[in-house]
């Protein structure tokens, strides 16, 4: 029998590689418990009587950030979200009672009793990935790849019922988590998301996850007013794509898709998963919230689930047909809801035309609407008055960080511990090292406050501990001392280091790396590892990352190397294994092991790994191995595309931003941050898309400049490329402004006078201008250095080798 295909066309040259047959998947099944038949005779009276906009309406989910409550008289949408991005009243920092307060105000109005129809309560969705760590002082558990590495599904379980009780003490009654996807190619910017490159760690977890947000489902019975509706999410095979793309395409077969990516939706609909959220991404070249196969026919139909689906940010507007705000197709493919953060409205019209038309069919329509009345049911939120889920001390309660703090421990990989340098002995003098030591948002990663994470500190988290601050008091406690460096520096020489590093927050495509080799992007922690190795001081490396990563070089400069993931708001976990007490022995030995494989080169996928899923040493279980070849396996300068230096709102790896004034000089880690003495600030802001740009602005004289490993660009030189930069000049000041490149330097101050303000403008200089001025482009560092005084202030976009289109005058050097 012919499976019922995608209504839209399928681009690959082999139609059937994208259309799934449901012969071939698992079954699965929603527990009946999820509904009634009383509640399904209740719904049905209720589609009978809700007009065709209220029925439409359902389908449609807005973003905060651009509705108010009083919309909802007009456009009577079934759902209301906040991104990332998006705090109560524009406020990132808002408390448990804002949030409250702001679902309050929107379910209020869409309960107002209307003149037709009848009044459906919204439903309210957030992303709690990792916590509920949308609130400050909320408990952020470590990030997904690092509850991987504890094995231990009672521990998820325990996490999970910890999360749903603070995001329901905040008024909300939905999490877009967990996050399903089985990453195979740790270049992905979202690897972190997931638990593991196993399947079965996955299907594991994933029940679990499910079963700890919402409760054991019971018929009839609405879910505890601390429970919460959970999303396994992104259906299907986002960790799957070719080259780890964020928003990919995965070119496997189906027996892949289902082996390997749909494992942990079995247990999460077996575990009744209220919602599933269908992926960005395309199994082969078929955008998945356009695959009737996939939503409809495997999804609702072999893997039995009853709940709704909802769409990703705007997803539907990247199937072939679709905008943002028009795509019947998406719906007659099975998606149930729509995420339309600020295309809601335009959706919501041409959705309701459609479904007039009959483009959008009555019993789809009806069908979508079921799905998502059932949720609110099972939820309470269809209870007069609805299920009130309330209580904000339960946010960030001390009984929840202490299940935080537990994970982080248990999330602890050791992978090399030679000498018994750890743990470190009671009494010891001990030097706490390194960019991430003291850092509340390079340990917690994106997702954490904001979208991408990377403004975090320690007020945002204040029952938090930064690692340092759980070692120094670990330290102190048993009878030794400790003294934060983050450059390493000392007076006195201590007897270990523990050097804390790793990557700088980042979220979704914005963490898609070229390659898995570490150092490049991050050059200066390895020489401080070799720096005080060199003066005989035992070194501990705390690794810090959101995916496995080639460190070879890092591992031989240290005598112990702990992975260590992005642990969140407890650091005192990392102490708990690492320091000894005055008995000798630490409060807990490690237990986690790699629920990825750990590279032995800069290339991905990984092949044969240095260390396999499940390694992980104790001080029980010890292991020795020589030094490690150091060979990332690859011409790094051709991977890492040298000529790219700026870009998607920041510095492009080997390439790092820095900004500098008198007072000093400060790497572009994350933003906002400024120059130590305060006269160059910098910004993340949307110029074209989200968080696309840095805003530059000096208060002073300084300087904001890009550095690297000298790239060798006679190659472009001779191709005849330039120097491309893309910035929005907002205004220019007094002094004036100079441009470097490559050690020469060209006045900027009339062209930038000249520039149109507020604009996206661009500029390009031949390399040859460079050339002729004396620069050595064989060996680059510096592809920009802007100097400037008081009053300049600019977003930068992109800096880059461009090809010439056109030659254009030189012009003149300042030297
Ligand atoms: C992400 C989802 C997230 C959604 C809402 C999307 O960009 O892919 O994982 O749930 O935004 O914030
Ligand atoms: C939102 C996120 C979303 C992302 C997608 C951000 O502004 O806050 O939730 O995932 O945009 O582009």
């Amino acid at each position: 029998m012919a499976t019922p295909v995608a209504a839209q066309t399928v681009t690959s040259d082999t139609p059937d590689a994208a259309t799934a047959n449901p012969a071939n998947w698992p079954s699965a099944r929603t527990p009946a418990a999820i509904t009634d038949l009383a509640t399904e005779n209740r719904i049905s009276a209720l589609i009978a009587r809700m007009t065709l906009e209220q029925r439409v309406g359902q389908l449609v989910q807005a973003d905060i950030s651009a509705i108010s409550p009083e919309d909802l008289r007009t456009y009577p949408l079934g759902s209301i979200l906040a991104g990332g991005n998006s705090g109560p009243y524009g406020n990132e920092r808002a408390t448990a009672a804002d949030w409250d307060r702001l679902v309050g105000e929107f379910r209020a109005v869409s309960l107002e009793p209307r003149e037709k129809g009848v009044a459906i309560p919204i439903i309210f969705g957030v992303d709690a990935v990792h916590g509920h760590n949308n609130i400050p002082g909320a408990t952020v558990f470590p990030h997904n790849i690092g509850l991987g590495a504890a094995h231990d599904p009672a521990l998820i379980r325990r996490i999970a019922e910890v999360t749903a009780v603070e995001i329901a003490g905040s008024g909300i009654e939905w999490t877009f988590a967990p996050t399903l996807a089985v990453p195979q190619d740790p270049r992905w910017g979202r690897t972190y998301e997931g638990y593991s490159s196993d399947p079965q760690i996955v299907a594991r977890y994933g029940k679990e996850m499910v079963l700890g947000l919402q409760g054991k489902l019971e018929g009839g019975v609405q879910i505890p007013a601390d429970r919460v509706a959970a999303t396994a999410k992104h259906f299907l095979a986002d960790g799957g794509t070719l080259g780890g793309d964020d928003q990919g395409d995965a070119q496997i077969s189906e027996r892949e898709l289902i082996d390997i990516h749909a494992a942990g939706y079995v247990t999460a609909i077996d575990a009744g998963a209220l919602t599933v959220m269908a992926s960005f991404s395309s199994w082969n070249g078929v955008k998945n919230h356009g695959n009737h196969s996939l939503l409809t026919d495997a999804l609702k139909g072999a893997l039995g689930f009853q709940g709704f689906t909802v769409g990703d940010w705007n997803a539907h507007g990247q199937v072939p047909g679709c905008t943002n705000t028009d795509c019947p197709s998406a719906i007659m493919a099975g998606l149930d809801m729509f995420m339309a953060p600020d295309s809601w409205k335009g959706l919501y019209e041409t959705t309701l035309a459609q479904a007039r038309s009959g483009a959008i069919t009555q019993a789809r329509l009806n069908d979508a609407v079921r799905r998502i009345l059932r949720v609110k049911f099972k939820l309470g939120l269809m209870d007069t008055p609805p299920m009130q889920r309330r209580d904000h001390a339960a946010v960030g309660a001390p009984a929840h960080l202490a299940v935080a703090r537990e994970a982080v421990a248990k999330s602890l990989v050791l992978l090399k511990n030679e000498g018994s340098v750890l743990p470190i002995k009671p009494g010891a003098k001990v030097l706490v090292a390194g960019p991430a030591a003291d850092s509340m948002a390079i340990q917690s990663g994106g997702w954490t406050v904001s979208w991408q994470g990377t403004d975090v500190t320690h007020d945002d988290f204040r029952n938090g501990q930064t690692i340092w601050d759980g070692l120094n008091s670990a330290v102190t406690q048993a009878g030794g001392s400790a003294t934060l460096s983050a450059d390493g520096s000392f007076d006195q020489t201590p007897d270990v280091a523990i050097v804390v590093f790793g990557e700088t927050p980042y979220a979704e495509y914005q963490g898609d790396v070229p390659t898995l080799d570490y150092q490049p992007s991050n050059p200066s922690d390895l020489a401080l590892l070799k720096s005080l190795k060199a003066k005989g001081i035992p070194v501990v490396s705390v690794f810090l990352s959101g995916r496995p990563m080639f460190t070879s070089p890092e591992i031989n400069a240290s005598d112990a190397f702990v992975a260590a993931w992005l642990p969140g708001s407890q650091g005192a976990g990392v102490a708990d294994v690492l320091i000894a007490g005055a008995d000798g022995k630490s409060p807990r030995d490690f237990t986690g092991t790699l629920s990825f494989p750990w590279p032995r080169d800069a290339k991905a996928p990984i092949g044969r790994p240095l260390f396999p899923l499940g390694y992980g040493q104790s001080y029980a279980r010890p292991a020795q191995f020589g030094t490690l070849s150091e060979d990332p396996g690859m011409d790094m300068a051709e991977a890492l595309n040298v000529a790219s230096f700026f870009g998607a709102g920041r510095a492009l790896a080997p390439w790092v931003l820095k900004v500098e004034d008198a007072g000093g000089r400060r790497d572009v880690a994350s933003a906002p941050i400024e120059s130590a003495g305060g006269l160059v600030s910098v910004r993340s802001v949307d110029v074209r898309a989200q968080e696309d740009a840095k805003a530059l602005t000096w208060t002073g004289n300084g300087n904001a400049l890009i550095e690297g490993p000298a790239a060798d660009l006679s190659h472009q030189l001779a191709e005849g490329g330039s120097l491309a930069i893309e910035w929005r000049i907002d205004s220019v000041g007094s002094g004036p402004v100079t441009l470097g490149f490559a050690g020469r330097t060209v006045d900027m101050t009339e062209r930038l006078k000249a520039a149109p303000k507020g604009e996206v403008s661009s500029l390009a200089i031949p390399l040859q201008c460079f050339a002729d001025a004396g620069a050595n482009l064989s060996q680059m560092d510096t592809p920009m250095f802007l100097s400037a005084g008081e009053g300049l202030s600019l977003a930068l976009l992109s800096a880059r080798i461009a090809p010439v289109v056109r030659t254009s005058d030189c012009p003149a050097f300042a030297d």
